[in-house]
């Protein structure tokens, strides 16, 4: 495995800052449940599954110090709202009691997980593929390997021959700035494009699936995922190319019955007024950054988890993969 996105030292966390890939890479090291939490909401570490383990570590980490678990609980559970992933793993830890070998578990799970994901999700695509993707459900979103693009590696892993369309992911780059690089590193074939640049390859019939990771999956099916993904799953609908949502059971949330009671995470406006620093938009302008859209159970193929490959209706195969 190329990418370590999270580094636990018995004492301390060590995470890959993602905010300053491609360029370089650097380890933020956490102390307290307290910098876990900021590492979480300054989207040092980001994507649900790796959120999730990292609050484990920070749960851990509050009790090795004494401090307040339910304290550092709250906190951590808060720092982002979308992925269930997060409050998952700090109220299996409280079960716990913050045993650190709670968290290498959950570390461990995941990583096992998506290897699994990726060999249910690789056996849907053909000998040759082109998959569209979008953020990055990638090594760097997870404990390691990937949701969706665990699925692309244990694809190429049996020798097929995939092709993967990035999308750049407007308006944090997680395609262009972490997709494209985690793919190269590999030496996965990768082709960066810009959003809205998908229709025209559709039309022009370039993708064989598109594969997408997922931040909550409600009960019945519905999935939240970075914004841009339900688009792509009504283009994908419109061209008859098949959608799958690739997630661990983790990111499922039976308590939640559909997508309209997903909390959807609203961002700074300057992540759409800037890029990469640079003021683009007149100052004054009203914004709105809604993070994650919801894809509705209607327009997805399948949901690939780590219990199998998942059909409609999904309320039925949902709560089996669960039980
Ligand atoms: O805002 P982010 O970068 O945390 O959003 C990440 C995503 O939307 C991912 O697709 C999702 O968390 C699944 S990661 C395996």
């Amino acid at each position: 495995m190329s990418v370590e996105p999270i580094r636990w030292r018995g004492d301390a966390l060590e995470l890959l800052d993602q905010r300053r890939l491609p360029h370089e890479t650097v380890y933020v090291t956490c102390r307290t449940a307290h910098e876990v939490a900021d590492a979480i909401r300054n989207m040092i570490v980001r994507g649900a599954p790796a959120i999730g383990v990292s609050a484990a570590f920070g749960m851990a980490l509050a009790n090795q110090r004494g401090d307040d678990l339910r304290f550092a609980a709250i906190e951590l559970r808060d720092a982002r709202p979308t992925a269930v992933n997060l409050a998952w793993a700090v109220e299996r830890m409280l079960r716990a009691s913050g045993d650190p070998k709670e968290a290498e578990a959950i570390f461990r799970e995941d990583l096992e997980a998506n290897h699994r994901i990726g060999r249910f999700g690789a056996d849907l695509l053909g000998q040759t593929a082109t998959v569209l993707t979008h953020c990055n459900a990638g090594a760097l979103a997870t404990a390691g390997y990937g949701t969706a693009l665990g699925v692309i590696r244990a694809a190429v892993e049996q020798g097929k021959h995939i092709a993967v369309f990035a999308d750049e992911t407007r308006p944090y780059l997680q395609g262009a700035r972490l997709t494209a690089w985690e793919l190269q590193q590999d030496g996965i074939d990768v082709t960066l494009i810009t959003d809205n640049m998908a229709g025209h390859f559709f039309q022009q019939r370039r993708f064989n699936a598109v594969v997408v990771g997922a931040d909550r999956i409600a009960a019945n099916g519905d999935a939240a995922n970075k914004i841009g993904t339900y688009t792509l799953a009504v283009l994908a609908n419109a061209h008859g190319v098949p959608f799958y949502v690739a997630a661990p059971i983790s990111t499922v949330d039976i308590a939640t019955a559909d997508g309209s009671a997903i909390p959807i995470e609203e961002r700074s406006a300057s992540e759409v007024t800037d890029i990469g620093g640079w003021r683009i938009a007149p100052a004054g302008v009203a914004v709105r950054h809604p993070a994650f859209d919801v894809t509705p159970a209607r327009l997805i193929t399948a949901i690939i988890t780590d219990r199998g490959v998942l059909r409609a209706p999904y309320d039925e195969s949902l709560r089996r993969a669960m039980s």
